[in-house]
């Protein structure tokens, strides 16, 4: 495999990472005994920063799977973490160098096969990376894979992206994944809470996910979403609330043949815009 550009959100971008060593299926081996000192520190002050941060903000199911992750001292073997989330869930984490094709990701997680990348990120990225690294994968992504809902949630959003290559629906597909996967939100008892990966694996965006009044937050809502455009490089300005994962489920169980139809007759709605009568769901409301 030769490093090819990707599409990443709604850009195209070609990826970090080598792409010589790997499978047709784009996996390869965790290159675990070449993590410098250097890296394994880097990683460790990543984890204890985002640990500061997410109690009381990330939800419940996230918070209590981190310590599966064995990764406050440096990078885990993800074989390690296999040996508790396989029973748990029935998925896995598997090594890829990087970014991948739409079809080789959609295909490992409709087999419940997690693609993680390998590579951390430099020290001058600590704040803020636009690709994903090792660090967004594993700390934000896998610790939810172990919530049973959510971990069907994931396998169906990749059967559902096999399907969809065929529809040229991909790019609504990408919003549904952006907007709950990356960038999330779901209520409690005790107020809002983040479930969203690209938030929680960011040391900024934790905050102002919940709490800056630049942003606006809004119900889950199908079509909706799917007319959603989104930003890549910089803070979200819209975030789209659940209130369960199986309510997730539920929702996207239905074919979206209908729905990506319907979409594309439909003007685009920018990030940070409300639909007439749409109600942002934290004006005047504590957010916890
Ligand atoms: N129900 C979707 C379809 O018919 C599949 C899907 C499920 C997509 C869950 C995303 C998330 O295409
Ligand atoms: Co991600």
């Amino acid at each position: 495999m030769s490093s090819v550009p990707v599409t990443y959100g709604e850009a195209s971008i070609t990826p970090r990472g080598d792409y010589a060593h790997c499978d047709a299926d784009y996996t390869c081996a965790q290159p675990w005994a070449r993590y410098t000192p250097q890296e394994h520190a880097l990683f460790a002050r990543l984890y204890a920063r985002q640990m500061a941060l997410v109690p009381g903000r990330a939800c419940e199911e996230f918070v209590r799977a981190l310590p599966h992750l064995r990764a406050q001292r440096g990078i885990p073997r993800f074989d390690d973490i296999n040996v508790r989330l396989k029973p748990a869930t029935g998925w896995e984490v598997v090594a890829v160098p990087g970014l991948i094709p739409e079809s080789a990701f959609f295909g490992l997680l409709a087999a419940r096969r997690f693609p993680v990348t390998v590579w951390l990120r430099r020290p001058e990225e600590f704040d803020y990376i636009v690709e994903p690294d090792l660090f967004h994968d594993l700390f934000g992504h896998v610790p939810l894979l172990f919530e049973p809902r959510f971990a069907d949630y994931m396998q169906a959003f990749g059967a559902g992206g096999l399907k969809a290559q065929g529809q040229h629906a991909l790019q609504y597909l990408a919003r549904l994944y952006w907007y709950t996967v990356e960038f999330g939100l779901i209520r409690s008892d005790q107020g809002l809470r983040i479930y969203g990966a690209g938030i929680l694996s960011s040391g900024g965006e934790v905050a102002h996910s919940l709490h800056s009044p630049q942003a606006r937050r809004v119900r889950f809502d199908l079509p909706r979403l799917l007319r959603s455009r989104y930003r890549i490089d910089t803070f979200q300005a819209t975030y789209f609330i659940i209130d369960s994962f199986q309510q997730l489920f539920d929702a996207t169980a239905p074919d979206f043949t209908p729905l990506y139809a319907q979409a594309a007759v439909q003007p685009e709605i920018e990030a940070g815009m409300l639909l007439p009568r749409e109600v942002d769901e934290t004006v005047g409301r504590e957010t916890g």
